[in-house]
């Protein structure tokens, strides 16, 4: 039900970040588009089909933002409703310079019919309620923050790398959001509700996987180890769901991993940890990529850290950072403790 003066509180942490991302805003015009591109053409190419699942989740993100807007109404969770304003906003100026980019590179996304599990993700995402929604944009995020991680520090001169160091400013902020909320909001959610999330997490996991098999020969032409990327992924995930309590000590609903050792989500996070022991998820490859040694696949023999889990993107300090002020906040401090 709408009303005329909802509860706010401008001290609120979303409230603080959503007055950080409007005046963080940008668009297509400020993207220096004569930047090289630094990519020979089948590299070229295969960008434009590795990127296809980033660009449908730009706009999976658009449509879960406006139909969860409501829904944190209905809650007079008023600070989280105006912060997912710039959050729709986001996800349309990322959809849109994609957009640009795909018509400076002449290629467009891989269709549909190609990679059919693209939709299934999209699906996947719009089950549930805002509590299922945000867990699986926060995975979303991670996925997307990872891989403009890898061309905003290996490319930074190149288009895509500027474009990429952009958007991860973006992310920093949707990421801490969600971590944010989701470390409230599980601890009240029965034993059953949190299965169901870590189960979402492995069905979702799983369907990138399946993307990956079906673009792998684009992704090791670009020097890719997609295998180990997605390990790496998984890494990032288990940490969060740690701290926000769906798993482990911190879940509350029986110990061990969550009461639930057995399930599909635990044994692909075991499967991929133990990859990410042996192997980097970017690789020097004849034909790919000169991906440097002490890029981010300097990254993957690292342990996952617990928090803020590389929160601070690409930021030189804490004046520079989007999401300082979250940090600072006292939920994100406990958080830090937890
Ligand atoms: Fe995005
Ligand atoms: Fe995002």
């Amino acid at each position: 039900m709408i009303r005329v003066q909802p509860a706010y509180d401008p001290e609120d942490p979303f409230a603080r970040l959503f007055r950080k991302a409007v005046g963080s805003q940008w668009s297509a015009d400020d993207v220096d588009w004569e930047a090289p591109l630094g990519l020979p053409q089948r590299q070229a190419v295969a960008l434009t089909r590795v990127l296809s699942p980033v660009y449908l989740g730009e706009q999976s993100a658009m449509y879960g933002a406006s139909a969860v807007i409501p829904q944190l109404a209905a809650a007079g969770q008023t600070s989280a409703q105006l912060y997912l304003a710039t959050f729709l906003l986001d996800e349309a100026r990322h959809f849109e310079v994609l957009t640009q980019l795909y018509q400076r590179l002449g290629h467009h996304p891989v269709a549909l019919r190609e990679v059919p599990e693209m939709l299934r993700y999209h699906h996947r995402l719009r089950q549930g309620d805002r509590i299922d929604w945000i867990w699986g944009i926060l995975i979303s995020d991670l996925f997307a923050r990872q891989f403009y991680q890898a061309f905003a520090k290996v490319q930074p001169a190149a288009l895509f790398g500027r474009m990429s160091a952009r958007v991860l400013l973006d992310e920093s902020r949707h990421q801490a959001f969600s971590h944010t909320y989701l470390k409230r909001a599980v601890p009240t959610l029965p034993p059953e509700r949190r299965q169901a999330l870590r189960g979402m997490a492995s069905e979702l996991l799983q369907t990138m996987g399946a993307i990956h098999r079906r673009l792998r020969d684009d992704t090791e032409a670009l020097g890719f180890d997609g295998d180990v990327f997605l390990g790496e992924l998984s890494a990032q995930i288990e940490a969060h769901a740690r701290s926000i309590g769906l798993t482990g000590s911190g879940g509350g609903d029986g110990g061990g991993d969550g009461g639930d050792p057995g399930t599909g989500a635990d044994r692909a996070h075991a499967d991929w940890a133990r990859l990410i022991a042996g192997k980097r998820a970017i690789s020097r490859r004849s034909g790919g990529v000169a991906w440097p040694t002490g890029s981010m696949a300097a990254s993957a023999s690292t342990p996952a850290r617990r928090f803020p889990f590389d929160l601070h993107g690409l930021a030189a300090s804490c004046q520079q950072c989007a999401v300082a002020l979250l940090c600072r906040a006292r939920v994100t401090q406990s958080a830090a403790r937890a």
